[in-house]
């Protein structure tokens, strides 16, 4: 396989921008017009998450063992959207009919054969793992908000018991849905550790346009259902004995408090510093909840930082370009969740003060561009934003 001719290939594609989604889509529908409804009601928007995971994942396949977690968990994820063994082919089908008709003369039998094999392997890992998971757990789960508690203009922590516990990691997220918003999943990093009764907090960020945040934030209530799709995530977790710095926007405070949970668990001390930035001191939304863990945590430091509040006592300016300023951190791991531009903006920093890129991680909760390019990604769920 000629995985350098995938990848030029899939370049010039990409080179059409949304027409190549609008093709894709159509097609698909058309020649499977029972997958359609497996699809949001309005697609506007959001119309290349799919096809641009796709190409991506598949004119990469060289570098397929890397992605291989990643494509189990989406393979299990997407059992929440009803996929089953039969849809790969058709999506398969459309995909390579996509290509055709944009690669027009450049579409030679040799580069359809380098195709049809590729989306071979990368569907086959995804339909694996869905088929294996499917044994021992359901499609998604059912969830029931049991409290819902408004924290700032914006944010809104939610706290739901599902029907069974979802085995997630600290770190990890879960994609949400609601029936005021059907088919819409948007993604959420729990913000406690695991429990056997399956109540999971979740924070939410309102935001501007987003139907699910802002169905989160503003309608839904206490007794409402919630659906929640597999544990997705593979970069934010901590599963080694370093010493942590963990730096959060926002809402990105949420995974870091599921990890505060499991530090709380473990039976040894790291040392832990807690960066959590806010535009201003009336926008932290559970620093409360947060200083909790003190007791537990005697190595814990929480730097709350502001970046907009003059009259704010504590730190100030960019939580990124503080907490680097509060180094140096020669052996701590060091992880970050925030808003994209954030996360983009802390890693720059970091890389420009020294630190090795194998020491920060962030979630790029796609995941397609860090298989393409190794290294610092985007986190880009709704937790962030
Ligand atoms: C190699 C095969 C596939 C890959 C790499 C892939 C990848 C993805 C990714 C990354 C997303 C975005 C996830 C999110 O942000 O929620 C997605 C969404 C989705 N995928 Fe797949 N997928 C594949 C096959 C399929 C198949 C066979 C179906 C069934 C028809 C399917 C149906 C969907 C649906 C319904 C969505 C939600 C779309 C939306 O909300 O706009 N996928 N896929």
């Amino acid at each position: 396989m000629d995985t350098d001719r995938l990848r030029n290939s899939w370049h010039v594609v990409s080179g059409f921008g949304s027409q190549v989604p609008l093709f894709f889509y159509s097609t698909l529908f058309l020649t499977h017009p029972q997958v359609r409804e497996m699809f949001p009601a309005g697609m506007s928007g959001q119309r290349d998450k799919l096809l641009g995971a796709l190409g991506k994942v598949v004119a990469n396949v060289d570098n397929l063992d890397a992605a291989v977690p990643f494509l189990q968990q989406l393979g299990r994820d997407h059992r929440k959207f009803a996929v089953t063994d039969e849809h790969y082919p058709a999506v398969g089908q459309a995909l390579l009919s996509t290509l055709e008709h944009f690669l027009g003369q450049d579409w030679t039998p040799a580069l359809a054969r380098d195709w049809t094999a590729a989306y071979g392997l990368v569907s086959d890992v995804m339909a694996t793992a869905a088929r294996e998971s499917a044994q021992a757990s359901p499609p998604w789960y059912n969830a029931e908000v049991v409290r819902h508690e408004r924290r700032t203009a914006e944010v809104a922590v939610l706290v739901v018991r599902a029907d069974r516990p979802l085995g997630y990691l600290p770190g990890q997220s879960v994609a949400v849905e609601t029936h005021l918003r059907p088919r819409i999943w948007r993604y959420y990093s729990p913000a406690n550790a695991p429990r056997e009764d399956g109540i999971i907090e979740l924070h939410v960020r309102m935001i501007d346009g987003g139907p699910v945040s802002s169905a989160l934030v503003q309608a839904v209530a206490p007794g409402d259902l919630l659906r929640l799709g597999s544990p997705v995530g593979v970069k934010l977790t901590v599963e080694h004995k370093q010493d942590v710095v963990l730096i959060a926007g926002g809402t990105g405070l949420a995974p870091f408090k599921a990890m505060l949970g499991q530090f709380a668990n473990e039976g040894f001390q790291r040392q832990v510093h807690l960066f959590v930035g806010a535009r201003t001191g009336h926008d932290f939304h559970d620093l409360t909840g947060i200083r909790a863990f003190g007791r537990a945590l005697p190595r814990l430091r929480v730097t709350p930082v502001v970046s907009e509040d003059r009259g704010f006592p504590g730190a100030r300016g960019l939580v990124g370009e503080i907490a680097l300023r509060y180094g140096p951190w020669p052996d701590q791991d060091i992880y970050v969740c925030g808003s994209p531009t954030m996360v983009a903006a802390t890693g720059e920093m970091a890389l420009a003060a020294g630190i090795a890129a194998e020491r920060l991680h962030f979630e790029d909760f796609s995941g397609y561009d860090s298989l393409a390019e190794p290294g610092p990604g985007i986190f880009q769920g709704d937790n962030s934003a």
